[in-house]
């Protein structure tokens, strides 16, 4: 018996498409009440209301789990994080609460730089035994692929060595990794005062490697005041591009340099953080179909404002959530944290937030033919909630509310039996 059957599910919340759910349609998570999920192997094989799918199944071949009090979701998609590092900044968190802002700590040496020492220290075995633990954490709150980014190695060896431990998280752990090069993260001290000869290398002597090596979906840039300017990520972008990347940027998250605006400009699949993005990024992104990936855990960590959700969607956009877990601006990788900033901080409804987690967040990462939704056909990764509806997932405020997560067919995690499953 490898079938499994979810029944009589109080809320069964699909978030059906393969498309990025834009504007009003965010406020439609395709729910669907008394529903069943019918999985085989790795694939869900039916998915809709109990009546019109049950009958078609012998139950007799299928290990069935009653659902009558719980909502069932597609597993959550974690579309932005840097969750693959050696190392910690606890000093620096104290600084900026102490008055100290994120970019003075960067350009005084320390920030992504601290992080860039520690991560070059740490040995391939380190970063993959650290980044699996960090992923078993990831699965109790429900997320069934990550993102994951270099960018703390800043040279070839050492990014290559932290993309290659994303590598070996993906085969050797339930969660899938989906992996983006960001080399353009910051200007390694070898490189000071050189931001133009640090991207030639990175195109002409490490992009050719990842590329053959197969080692990153995506490339990412810090287009900031500091960091990467527009046109050299502009430059930058497009010669990933022409390798055959997918390409997205960190835009406009701590000074509105018009990033969210090249995004549409350039056919960047996401405009990330957009703290700042002004009403004309907005309309670009809309306009051109551009996910815009909100991250309200690290606005809240740098005590800034967050970005307006509500006019982007209102706009007609696509919101994607993630938690940007990494050692410096957000060091979290908690859902219901972000869940709960998404509502109360963004005043975002459950059924745009469940979106932004799952289709739209698979449609940031180019997955959504096999994920993000609850269809026949896709992977059969879910979660169990212990509440009825995801009307509960804000208002049970930031706690953990996943009973189950199924990930390709099988059970990997269950509150329950947390001990017998490891
Ligand atoms: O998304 N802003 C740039 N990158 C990360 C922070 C990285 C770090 O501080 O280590 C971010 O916030
Ligand atoms: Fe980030």
């Amino acid at each position: 018996m490898d079938g499994l059957i979810l029944t009589d599910i109080n809320e069964l919340v699909t978030c059906r498409g393969e498309a990025p759910r834009k504007g009003r349609a965010m406020a439609d998570a395709g729910i669907v009440r008394k529903g069943c999920v019918v999985i085989e192997g790795d694939r869900i094989a039916a998915a809709g209301p109990v009546d019109d799918v049950i009958h078609e199944y012998n139950p007799n071949y299928y290990k069935i789990i009653d659902c009558s009090s719980n909502a069932v979701l597609p597993g959550f998609i974690d579309s932005h994080t840097h969750f693959v590092f050696a190392g910690h900044r606890e000093e620096e968190f104290s600084m900026r609460l102490a008055g100290s802002t994120y970019m003075e700590i960067m350009a005084s040496g320390g920030g992504i730089a601290s992080t860039v020492a520690s991560t070059r220290l740490a040995s391939l075995e380190k970063l993959v035994e650290l980044g699996k633990s960090r992923a078993d954490s990831m699965i109790s709150f429900g997320v069934t692929t990550v993102e994951g980014k270099s960018g703390y190695g800043l040279d070839l060896d050492n990014e290559l060595k932290q993309l290659r431990a994303m590598k070996l998280i993906n085969d050797g752990h339930p969660i899938d990794v989906v992996p983006t090069f960001m080399g353009a993260h910051a200007v390694p001290g070898e490189f000071k005062g050189r931001s133009n000869d640090y991207l030639e290398y990175l195109i002409e002597t490490v992009l050719p490697v990842v590329k053959k090596e197969n080692l990153a979906r995506f490339v990412d840039i810090f287009c900031e005041k500091g960091a990467f300017n527009v046109w050299q990520s502009e430059y930058y972008l497009m010669k990933a591009r022409e390798m055959g990347f997918g390409i997205k940027l960190h835009a406009d998250e701590i000074v509105n340099l018009g990033g969210a605006k090249l995004a549409a400009d350039i056919g960047a699949v996401s405009a990330d953080h957009l703290l700042m993005t002004d009403n004309e990024g907005i309309r670009a992104m809309a306009d051109n179909d551009v996910i815009s990936t909100l991250l309200p855990a690290t606005a809240f960590c740098l005590r800034e404002k967050f970005a307006d959700a509500r006019k982007i969607i209102d706009s007609g956009g696509a919101v994607a959530l993630a938690t940007d877990f990494n050692p410096g601006s957000s060091y979290t990788n908690s859902i219901p944290f972000v869940i709960a900033l998404a509502a109360l901080g963004m005043r975002m409804s459950a059924e745009e937030i469940v979106n932004a987690l799952t289709i739209n967040g698979a449609c940031a990462l180019g997955i959504q033919e096999d994920k993000g939704s609850i269809e026949a056909g896709k992977k059969a990764d879910l979660v169990i909630l212990e509440n009825p509806s995801i009307g509960f997932l804000a208002y049970n405020t930031g706690m953990n509310q996943i009973l189950t997560v199924i990930k390709d067919g099988k059970v990997v995690y269950n509150r329950n039996e947390r001990h017998e499953l490891g």
